[in-house]
């Protein structure tokens, strides 16, 4: 899939988060809880090497509770990777944080300078959210030292626990094909840089597969689950918008509006709490190198 995904903006973001790391003890990646390995950037990964690493899945209110499960054990397995779950409903994110850092880092008591923490993300992901629950406890300080540029914010969660904001950032080019799906079913990509029909019919693969029964429950199909996952994508995607009064003159479906119709049902939740991908799924796709 041809995604114009990587604005010029984005280069500078990279080098600052890069000039920003050398003296950050614990960097936070906020991940879609639905996409988690998706959501992830590589590059982040290289620039970081073997700094502590704190995976924040967010939006988890929205993801299938089992599969957030199967990811906090995987991040946790890792090492020098703490991972915890977190929604926008959450109202003491700041404590979860701060508790969460301070363990990876646990060389430094009895430092004297603050633990300084660098968070960063995917665009949508949640961090706007995050930052300014976080920022409504503690008054945010910005651009107050020297070296901070505009696009960083510095965020004193305590006195001694820095934290500093980046804006979202993608990677120059897609991994795995199903990470561009997953990025652009999720709202990540600007919705100009993608074919909303595929992106649909491939979320409604993914959905066919795990969550037939809630397609069932949302749409009324009058299908069992078991038919449900054995249509094809694109008669499944007809038969949505049948049902949703996606119907141009002539009775055609109108398939545009039907695949914006799944997407917002996605993004919303409205079709459940949903996780398009496990730990060896995506292992697999990686696996099998089809970087595109
Ligand atoms: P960003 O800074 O990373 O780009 O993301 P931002 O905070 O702007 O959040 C993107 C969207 O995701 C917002 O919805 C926001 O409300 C929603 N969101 C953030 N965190 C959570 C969460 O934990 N759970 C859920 N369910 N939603 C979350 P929006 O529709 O774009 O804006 P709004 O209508 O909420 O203002």
């Amino acid at each position: 899939m041809a995604i114009q995904w990587f604005p010029g903006h984005m280069h500078l973001t990279q080098k600052t988060i890069t000039e920003r790391l050398k003296d950050i003890d614990v960097v936070i990646e906020l991940l879609d809880a639905r996409l988690p390995g998706s959501s992830a950037n590589p590059l982040l990964a290289q620039l970081t090497g073997s700094k502590p690493k704190l995976k924040v899945l967010n939006k988890q209110d929205l993801a299938d509770p089992e599969r957030t499960a199967l990811w906090l054990a995987w991040y946790q397995a890792q090492t020098a990777t703490g991972a915890i779950p977190l929604d926008a409903s959450d109202t003491a994110p700041a404590r979860k944080l701060i508790d969460a850092c301070r363990a990876l880092a646990p060389l430094r008591r009895g430092m004297q300078r603050p633990l300084r923490v660098l968070i960063c993300g995917i665009p949508n992901v949640g961090k706007s959210t995050l930052i300014n629950t976080l920022s409504a406890k503690r008054q945010a300080k910005t651009g107050d030292e020297a070296g901070v540029t505009k696009i960083e914010q510095r965020i004193t969660l305590e006195d001694d626990f820095y934290l500093w904001d980046t804006p979202g950032m993608l990677w120059p080019r897609i991994i795995v094909p199903e990470s561009g799906f997953h990025l652009a079913a999720s709202g990540a990509v600007g919705r100009n840089a993608y074919d909303e029909e595929l992106v649909a019919l491939e979320l409604l693969g993914r959905l066919q597969a795990a969550y037939a029964p809630l397609l069932e429950a949302r749409y009324r199909l009058g299908s069992t689950p078991e038919q449900i996952a054995a249509m094809p994508d694109h008669e499944l995607l007809d038969a949505i918008g049948r049902k949703r009064g996606a119907v141009m003159s002539g009775g055609r479906i109108n398939v545009q509006k039907a695949a914006e119709l799944v997407l917002t049902d996605f993004r919303s939740g409205a079709i459940g709490r949903i996780t398009l991908e496990t730990p060896p799924q995506f292992e697999a796709w990686l696996k099998a190198g089809k970087a595109v």
